[in-house]
């Protein structure tokens, strides 16, 4: 595989950071992740977007333009033949003698590097997902794409442990999120809701245009907290996000959504959204 560090294309195994870079010791590192499907990146200009968005919320350098950083992926995309898969961008602070307050004028690292997968035609789309809430002990600034992903991994141990594919993490009786995830329910009444954007979750790409291809369909919508309670009274469950676009949750800690298969609303919304991105 090619990856791509700080200016140049090279074999994996020849790509290197150094031990001082302050995303490796303080997590004091950004990230994007674009699907790419027919050799095309999906949704990417929301993807720019929020990395700007990032970016700026932790004052740090720009290391490249959208621009630049787009012909990067697509480079990328084609010497690794990538037709179905993800392409994974990072951006550190760079490298500095280990100090908690931030260097000055250190110049900041970009690393992308494209992974194959198959996100069509995954068997998880078609038969769901099933979630365990779990604490979400993650810290408070969850709008900003940061690479301190650690809480997020151990919900996602937690529910394995369980047997289910994923968690759904709560704070004050409130869902907030998946663990790379947005989390969403359809009511009895058929109302899509999902919590209001805020420093508690990430203002998904995916959830955006989930969103409003949903209006567009004359769904209603409710951006709101819910609690789990009303979660395992709703009709259907579902979450999005740039890898697993709309996947439909079939059952909360051992409790079956609805009939325990994937709703109508939830398959309508990928199918409308696999139809615009293809
Ligand atoms: N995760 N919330 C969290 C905590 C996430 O990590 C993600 C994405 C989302 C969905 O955002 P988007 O629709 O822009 O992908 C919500 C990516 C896919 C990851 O970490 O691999």
């Amino acid at each position: 595989r090619i990856v791509y560090v700080n200016g140049k294309f090279l074999p994996e195994e020849d790509a290197k950071i150094s031990v001082f870079d302050r995303g490796f010791l303080f997590a004091d590192a950004v990230y994007e992740v674009s699907s790419v499907l027919n050799g095309k990146l999906i949704d990417n200009e929301g993807h720019m977007w929020r990395l700007k968005r990032s970016l700026d919320e932790l004052e740090m350098q720009h290391p490249a333009s959208a621009e630049e950083i787009e012909t990067i992926q697509k480079t990328l995309i084609e010497k690794n033949g990538i037709e179905e898969g993800l392409v994974y961008l990072q951006v550190t602070r760079g490298a500095a003698d280990r100090d908690f307050t931030y260097p000055a004028n250190t110049k900041p690292s970009l690393v992308m590097f494209t992974q194959k997968k198959n996100l069509l035609e995954s068997p998880q789309a078609k038969v769901g997902i099933t979630v365990i809430t779990s604490p979400d002990i993650r810290w408070q600034r969850r709008d900003i794409k940061t690479v301190s992903l650690l809480a997020a991994s151990m919900a996602k141990m937690q529910a394995k442990a369980a047997g289910a594919d994923d968690a759904w993490l709560v704070e004050d009786g409130f869902v907030t999120e998946g663990s790379s995830s947005n989390a969403y329910i359809v009511t009895q009444d058929g109302t899509v809701v999902t919590r209001h954007l805020g420093n508690e979750i990430l203002a998904g790409i995916t959830r955006k245009a989930a969103l409003r291809l949903a209006e567009e369909e004359g769904i209603k919508i409710e951006e709101r907290s819910f609690t789990v309670d009303e979660a395992l009274a709703a009709a259907e469950a579902f979450v999005t996000s740039a890898t697993t676009f709309v996947t439909p949750v079939v059952s909360i800690d051992g409790q079956k959504i609805g009939d325990g298969t994937p709703g109508p609303i939830a398959q309508k919304l990928r199918g409308i959204y696999m139809e615009e991105a293809l």
